[in-house]
């Protein structure tokens, strides 16, 4: 892999199916995300003759465990999908802890190379690309607020190669989409925000949505034990959980469900011996 990737797949393929559909998110959300990731890998080259050129930047971002990472590797999944008929799409994680900043001017270097040369190399492969930069505030480190004992000049330098390599891509390869998650947009910096075709702030899960979550939960459980059918359809007993869940991200809903078989040997045995009293006592003990 070349310096700063993570990991490159082609798609659509079938085991990247999932994510999408099982990511919960406000009605019309992802309908915004796949409009604006279709736009730009379809039309990019075309509007990049007009003045105003999209950038193929988006910004997903929002508290922890809300699902960013997961709704973007789907977003790639389900634009490959649809463009299928126009030809193949290349996805490519990025690792944002790949640009140490601690030598004098080797993130700079680094990231230049990533958006000079990889990006434009992994974009001529298909007629599609998604890159996924998770934690992009890590390189996209908003000047005007850069710490002076961090080293300001070389967290300046990245920032500024990142801000070109995103122009230049922007130039060369239109078609290629940016897909950026972070948990503090207050920490991009402002020409980075300003690039971005769409920045979705994406919510922690509202009552009604917790209780969608625990139910699939509990339903993909019902798919190894069938036993747990019951529970998932138990709508009072959701309404009821979901309202002692209220705050919760999607990842702690998630793993609580999970600590439900763990409360008791017979359940971690048996899973299928799951009871309303143990998915009760899980929520208790991890409010
Ligand atoms: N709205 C949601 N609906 C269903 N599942 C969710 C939701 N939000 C989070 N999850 C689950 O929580 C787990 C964590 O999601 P993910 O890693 O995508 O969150 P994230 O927003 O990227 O978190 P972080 O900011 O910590 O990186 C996943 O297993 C995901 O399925
Ligand atoms: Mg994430």
């Amino acid at each position: 892999m070349p310096q700063g990737v993570l990991s490159v797949h082609a798609l659509p393929s079938d085991h990247h199916d999932g994510p999408w559909d099982h990511i919960i998110v406000p009605p019309g959300t992802k309908e915004r995300l796949l409009s604006t990731a279709l736009l730009t890998m379809r039309h990019g080259r075309r509007l990049a003759t007009l003045p105003g050129l999209p950038h193929g930047l988006v910004i997903l971002a929002g508290p922890p465990g809300t699902g960013k990472t997961t709704l973007a590797r789907g977003l790639a999944q389900a634009a490959a999908r649809a463009l299928a008929p126009h030809g193949a799409t290349t996805y490519v994680e990025i690792d944002p802890h790949a640009f140490p900043s601690e030598m004098l001017g080797e993130s700079q270097r680094a990231i230049t190379r990533l958006m000079m040369d990889t990006v434009p190399e992994l974009a001529a492969r298909r007629p599609h690309t998604v890159v996924l930069v998770d934690e992009v505030e890590s390189l996209a480190v908003r000047r005007s607020a850069a710490s002076f004992e961090t080293n300001p000049v070389d967290v300046h330098r990245a920032t500024d190669a990142l801000l070109a390599g995103i122009d230049s891509v922007a130039q060369d390869y239109p078609g290629v989409l940016f897909v950026t998650t972070t948990n503090f947009p207050e920490a991009i910096d402002e020409a980075f925000l300003s690039r971005a075709d769409l920045v979705l702030h994406v919510p922690l899960p509202d009552e009604q949505t917790i209780a969608t979550i625990l139910r699939n939960s509990l339903r993909e459980l019902a798919g190894i034990w069938p036993e747990l059918r019951p529970l998932s359809e138990d709508d009072e007993l959701l309404a009821d959980l979901a309202k002692r869940c209220a705050g919760w991200d999607g990842r702690r809903l998630r793993k609580t469900v999970l600590q439900a078989l763990s409360q008791r040997i017979d359940v971690a045995l048996d899973p299928a011996q799951l009871t309303a009293d143990d998915l009760l006592a899980a929520v208790n003990g991890a409010a």
